[in-house]
């Protein structure tokens, strides 16, 4: 098996540079199936596992795939709509696009359960309401879905909570329904905005994306284009949250530092000094950390996928912070490897409270999701003597040349291959 070997106790300096955004990525590549006539091309696209296992689903289905260094052009003329393996649906969340864009297309998707981090239980049911109200007839057979409209129809369509995914499942099933779909409490993540300019530039009409009601008058067709995925949020505030630990002068470069406001106050708020510019942030490590309390909330608010390794930065300031989750069931499962190294937490249903400052100490611990991988990065980072992280395949699903990325700035990080 493979793991990383991270030796703590440098300090950081130089230039990160932020990839194309994985979770609007993994929506894009399953959009580009409803072009009717001509290739989509997408660039920034990360080199990452979840976007190769969408990558495989397009090959399985049919489509033409050039992949070259951050890009992709993807011709759909030859794809047929099949059923989509459980082999392929269960590696990653957001195989179930596919869902939305085969009814979008061919009013006719069989996929099998997506599978993705273990944070939640991570039902589908409004994504499934959603494509219900557009005229889908949906049935489950074990872990299998299938959807089938005689038409699709534009409707009204309210979502109970401001679901990210649903939000985008029933724009790509919505933009060749006929007539208006009326989203109201949308979700208004950038990756929806990102979602809606690529379906408009293939000729959709998508309005309101960014806020809570998005207006899709369906079109007949759908035609090829060009499109630039924006910067990866959650990675830029993975970075500056360990610029925040150990950096000395680390650039995180190519960032819409819009899009990480709340990151932003609150680091300020710990006593991090920031440098924001245009496209940039210049992290520096201070003296001492001012304890915070945060909450996760959907877009503009605290980023659930900041969280956990945000909790490194709390073991190390001067007093109790406090951390509410309030989007997933179980996301505390790097807390008890954090312990391990030495840090102070408790936690009590979806709060944890962390009583600092605590130093750490290098261990064997493990990735047990994609953001807890990259909180034992952070972590790492700082402890004293070497980290080995297990089952690092978490963090190769989402972070684009990590190891790479930080020993570049100055980090003790290597890819080594251990007995199991
Ligand atoms: N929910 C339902 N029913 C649904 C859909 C969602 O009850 O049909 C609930 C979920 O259980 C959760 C809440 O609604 O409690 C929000 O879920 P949402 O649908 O917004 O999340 P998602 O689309 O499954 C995306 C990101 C996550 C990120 C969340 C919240 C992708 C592929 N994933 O998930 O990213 O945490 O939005 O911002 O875009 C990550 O990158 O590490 C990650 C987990």
């Amino acid at each position: 098996m493979e793991v990383l070997e991270i030796e703590g106790g440098k300090s950081l300096k130089g230039t990160i540079r932020i990839s194309g955004a994985k979770n609007s990525s993994v929506a894009l590549i399953p959009a580009s199936i409803l072009s009717d006539e001509g290739a989509v091309t997408l660039l920034n696209v990360p080199e990452i596992k979840d976007t190769d296992s969408l990558t495989d689903i397009l090959a399985f289905i049919g489509a033409d795939v050039e992949r070259s260094t951050e890009s992709m052009v993807i011709d759909s003329t030859n794809v047929t709509n099949k059923e989509i393996p459980e082999e392929f649906a269960k590696k990653l969340r957001a195989s179930y696009y596919f869902m939305g864009a085969m009814l979008g297309k061919y009013k006719h998707a069989e996929l099998f359960f997506p599978g993705g981090c273990s944070i939640g239980e991570r039902p589908i049911n409004l994504h499934l309401k959603g494509f219900e109200a557009l005229g889908g007839v949906v049935t489950n057979i074990g872990k299998k879905y299938i959807v089938d409209a005689k038409e699709l129809k534009g409707a009204d369509i309210y979502l109970d909570i401001a679901s990210v995914g649903a939000t985008i499942n029933i724009m790509l099933a919505a933009v060749k329904a006929k007539g208006v779909t009326r989203i109201e409490n949308a979700a208004k993540e950038p990756e929806i905005v990102d979602v809606a300019m690529l379906l408009n530039s293939m000729g959709a009409k998508i309005e309101g994306a960014g806020t809570n009601l998005i207006k899709i008058t369906g079109v007949d067709k759908l035609h090829g284009c060009s499109h630039e995925i924006i910067p990866d949020r959650i990675e830029a505030g993975t970075y500056m949250i360990i610029g925040a630990v150990a950096g000395n002068y680390l650039k995180i470069d190519n960032v819409i530092p819009k899009h990480l406001e709340a990151l932003i106050s609150t680091l300020e708020e710990m006593n991090v000094e920031l440098d924001v510019g245009d496209d940039y942030v210049i992290v520096n490590k201070p003296e001492k950390y001012k304890p915070v309390v945060i909450k996760t909330l959907p877009y503009p608010g605290f980023p659930t996928d900041l969280q956990q390794p945000f909790s490194v930065l709390m073991t190390q300031a001067e007093g109790d912070s406090k951390i509410t989750e309030t989007i997933w069931e179980n996301r505390f499962m790097h807390v008890p490897h954090l312990v391990n190294m030495g840090a102070n937490i408790d936690v009590s249903g979806m709060k944890a409270f962390i009583h600092g400052p605590t130093k750490l100490y290098g261990t064997i611990v493990e990735a047990t999701d994609l953001r807890a991988g990259a909180t034992m990065v952070a972590a790492a980072i700082i402890a004293e003597g070497k980290t080995t992280i297990t089952n690092i395949n978490h963090i190769l699903r989402g972070y684009e040349n990590i190891v790479e990325k930080l020993s570049d700035v100055g980090a003790s990080i290597k890819r080594v291959e251990v007995e199991d």
